[in-house]
């Protein structure tokens, strides 16, 4: 048996490719990607997904009337493929808590700086790496957390760190930061999550 995993992004997908190339080099034995889920149809994870023969869909929120509806669209999505466990892998949209709420514990986030630093409403994507430059500091990271209510303050499950150096812009430090830490620390956290889901009897039961 194993956990069914979806993933959901919004752009590049390169942490998607990452799980792509764990689960194919035989490292995600507790979980299987049964869905990529995506919120904009011109997010190039979602050929990433087609290329791995993992099914897809695409819920939009600016086509969504409101967040409810955009949150039934992906709970539909997810019934739909029996799904027991998520992954947001660059996913840009808000959850709100009575979506979060259901799945305690079965929702992992990778954020790209060392949680508390750089968190929180406002900072996502290259912006994290933007604010890191501008404050000076010297080493950054990414964490791997559990999603609940309040944004990136779900419980850490790892962290890594990569160093900021001279000449650094944004996107040479995002890509360092990825490289590093990111592409390895969210498949593992991944398979840990996945594990312990079919291991432990009481693992907190989600309402799909
Ligand atoms: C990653 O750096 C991820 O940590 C970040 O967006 C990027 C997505 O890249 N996520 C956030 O900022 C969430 N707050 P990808 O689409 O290539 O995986």
């Amino acid at each position: 048996m194993k956990t069914r995993i979806a993933v959901f992004v919004s752009g590049g997908g390169t942490n998607l490719q990452a799980l792509i190339d764990f689960a194919a080099a035989g490292n995600l034995p507790s979980g299987e990607l049964a869905l990529v889920l995506a919120s904009r149809a011109d997010a190039y994870a979602l050929t990433r997904a087609k290329e791995a023969g993992i099914p897809t869909a695409v819920v939009s929120r600016k086509e969504s009337a409101s967040q409810d509806t955009f949150e039934e669209g992906i709970l539909s999505k997810l019934r739909e493929y029996k799904i027991e466990m998520i992954v947001l892998a660059g996913f840009m949209s808000i959850l709100s808590e009575s979506f979060t709420s259901r799945f305690p514990k079965r929702i992992l986030n990778v954020h790209p700086s060392l949680i508390p630093a750089f968190c929180g409403k406002g900072y996502y994507g290259l912006k994290v790496h933007e604010e890191a430059l501008a404050r000076g500091v010297k080493i950054t990271g990414a964490t791997v957390h559990f999603v609940n209510e309040i944004p990136d303050g779900g419980e850490i499950i790892f962290q890594g760190c990569a160093p900021v150096l001279d000449g650094d812009t944004p996107e040479i430090l995002q890509r360092r930061v990825m490289e590093e830490v990111e592409w390895k620390l969210l498949p593992k956290a991944t398979e840990k999550v996945a594990a312990d889901i079919l291991a432990d009897k009481d693992y907190p039961k989600m309402d799909l």
